[in-house]
Formats: structure tokens, C-alpha cells, sequence
């Protein structure tokens, strides 16, 4: 449809997207072969790509998917695969017309399981890298740190000379948190934050997905991130919308996923309406994309199918997700 095309060609930044979110049933069982990973047999979504394909659609809640992604991530291994990985993100992206990505990786899922974060950190590298010079993208990393384990944990991950390497070098320039939010307040990782605000990284945090409003509060508080992930629960309060409005603070929003993990009852219940009229920032994004059913241009689609928007107000996306983004100012303007 023209309206598809409207939307493919508009320049998208995307903030929102896990790396190992990227990773497709059928590379996922390619690579399961080559590596030598037995999936799990007392599972019947295992049995095939079509059968796990299947099983995505039925995600109950935040934690049913993630019990699925740290499954499907265990089959990266080496360098190539986490190369890999990246590039079939890339070359979707690409299509669906992503100009600049900043992405998620989750170094604690791949540490804890004796891979060195030099590995997966290589790897994703070597794939930015060609995507910069084949499709004009240009990236940044962000590592996250897993919530639900414990805070010593990230503490030590953010203090290895590998990682701390990779934060001075350039080659990651933020941070976040990610995986279980119920339960696991934001202000917990205020140690690690001020770590990394001293360093001059980066700051978000997923706040708000599952979890109550409160968390959004707490996350720009004590931890003072520069952006919340997801943060659809912010309708919940019309004071810290005023807030997060005056500060221009950017929310990352991931419409399917909040869809696909029941944080909603359906699309129209993504508040982008509400955030459009009341002044809050937002960009729109895929997070998983290979669990949820769509890249980012199926996010744009939703989103238009549900909403209908002028073109005003996708200017209005746009231009956010271009200004929230974390290039250089130089970058910003050539997006435009
Ligand atoms: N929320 C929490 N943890 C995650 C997500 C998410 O959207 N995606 C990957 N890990
Ligand atoms: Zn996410």
C-alpha cells in the first residue's frame, strides 16, 4: 500500500532492540547443529522451527517469553555466530528502513555460560561495522544488565578490563537494565549507574513494561537515565507525564511486544495517542523482534493501522527518535 511505503521510507531510528531478540527459529536451529546445543527434548516447541514459530504466539507474560529467549541464546558460541546474528538483524532493518540503531546486548546471559564477552563483543562489532559500510548504518552498543541477578554480579561484570575497555574505546556507549521487572526496583542498580555516569556512558532502563509507574519514577530518580524503556505506564500518572514531558526525557516504545506479552490488551491500548497529545517523546520499536512477529516497519504499520496519524504526527516521530538518539549532532543532522 502507498501508506506502507510512506512509512518504510521515513528514517528511522531505532533505541529499543535486544540483540539476542534477533536471533530467527531457523538460525537459532541451524546454529543449535553446528554448536552442538541440545535444545530442550521435554519441550514440544523444540521440535522444530515451525513448532517454536507456534510457540511465540502464545506468550502468556514478560517472563514466559524470556524463559524462551535465554533457551534460544544458548546456542551462541563463537564470534561468526554473534556476527551472525547481528547481520540478519541488519539486513531486516535495512529494509524496514532503520537509518541509525542503537542496540541491546545482554553480556551477563552469555558470561554466565562461559562465553567471554570479548567473543560476543567482536563479533556484534564486526557486524556494525558492515552494515555501516554496506547499508549506511550507523549503530551504537549499549550492554545491559540482567535484573533479576544479583547486584554484585553486574557490579563486577561492569568493572572487567574487557568491559571497561570496550566503554573507553568507544565501542559501547551506554548501559541499561533489562530481563525480570516485578520485584526488582530500579533503585538497586544506583550504585552501577552512578558508576557509569561518572564515566560518561549512556544511560535507559527498562521501566514500566510489566511493572507499575513507580518504577518509572524511581528509575529517573536514582538512577537519572536519559531515557526509559517501554514506560507505558506512565499514563498511570499525569503528574511525572508533566515531568517526563518538560524534561524531554525519550521513552522507547515497543508496540507489538506490549501486544505479544499481554503488557496491553491489544494495540490500541498502546497509549501513543495520549503520549502524542499530552508532549511526551517517544520512538517506536521492534525490541524482539523475532519473537514478537515484526521488525520495526510492522511496529510503524500497527501503530498507523491502529491510530491512523497525519503526517504531521509522524514528523513528530521521527524527528524525536532522530533528536533522542545518542550519535553525534553531526549524524542527527544528516538523518534529518
Ligand atoms: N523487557 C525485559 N527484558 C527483556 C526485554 C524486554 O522487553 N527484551 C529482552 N529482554
Ligand atoms: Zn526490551
Amino acid at each position: 500500500s502507498p501508506l506502507h511505503e510512506f512509512l518504510q521510507r521515513l528514517p528511522k531510528c531505532e533505541h529499543h532492540m535486544h540483540l539476542e531478540g534477533a536471533l530467527a527459529p531457523s538460525l537459532l536451529f541451524e546454529l543449535a547443529q553446528r554448536n552442538n546445543i541440545a535444545l530442550p527434548k521435554d519441550d514440544d516447541a523444540f521440535a522444530s522451527p515451525e513448532s517454536l514459530i507456534a510457540r511465540y504466539k502464545r506468550f502468556t507474560s514478560l517472563d514466559d517469553f524470556l524463559h524462551y529467549y535465554y533457551i534460544g541464546m544458548s546456542v551462541l558460541i563463537n564470534t561468526s555466530d554473534f556476527e551472525a546474528l547481528a547481520w540478519s538483524y541488519f539486513t531486516h532493518a535495512h529494509r524496514s528502513g532503520v537509518v541509525h540503531a542503537e542496540l541491546f546486548f545482554d553480556p551477563q546471559a552469555h558470561t554466565t555460560r562461559g562465553i567471554p564477552y570479548s567473543t560476543v563483543l567482536s563479533g556484534f562489532i564486526a557486524a556494525c561495522n558492515r552494515a555501516n559500510h554496506e547499508l549506511g548504518i550507523t549503530t551504537e552498543l549499549i550492554t545491559c544488565f540482567l535484573r533479576h541477578l544479583p547486584i554484585p554480579d553486574s557490579l563486577a561484570l561492569f568493572e572487567d578490563p574487557d568491559v571497561q575497555e570496550s566503554y573507553r574505546r568507544g565501542d559501547v556507549r551506554g548501559i541499561g537494565i533489562d530481563s525480570t521487572e516485578v520485584g526488582y526496583q530500579p533503585e538497586r542498580f544506583k550504585e552501577l549507574y552512578d558508576r557509569a555516569k561518572g564515566m560518561g556512558l549512556r544511560r535507559t532502563a527498562h521501566a514500566g513494561e510489566e511493572g507499575p509507574v513507580g518504577y518509572i519514577a524511581n528509575a529517573l530518580e536514582t538512577l537519572d537515565v536519559e531515557r526509559i524503556d517501554h514506560g507505558i505506564q506512565l499514563i498511570d500518572n499525569p503528574e511525572l507525564m508533566k515531568k517526563v514531558t518538560a524534561k524531554g526525557t525519550l521513552l522507547t516504545i515497543c508496540p507489538l511486544s506490549n501486544v505479544v506479552l499481554k503488557c496491553v490488551a491489544g494495540i490500541n491500548d498502546v497509549p501513543i495517542k495520549r503520549f502524542l497529545e499530552g508532549g511526551v517523546r517517544f520512538s517506536i520499536n521492534s525490541d524482539d523482534p523475532a519473537y514478537f512477529g515484526g521488525y520495526i516497519l510492522e511496529n510503524y504499520c500497527k501503530v498507523q493501522e491502529a491510530f491512523g496519524l497525519g503526517l504531521r504526527e509522524w514528523e513528530v516521530i521521527c524527528r524525536n527518535g532522530i533528536e533522542g538518539s545518542w550519535c553525534e549532532d553531526s549524524r542527527k543532522r544528516e538523518m534529518f
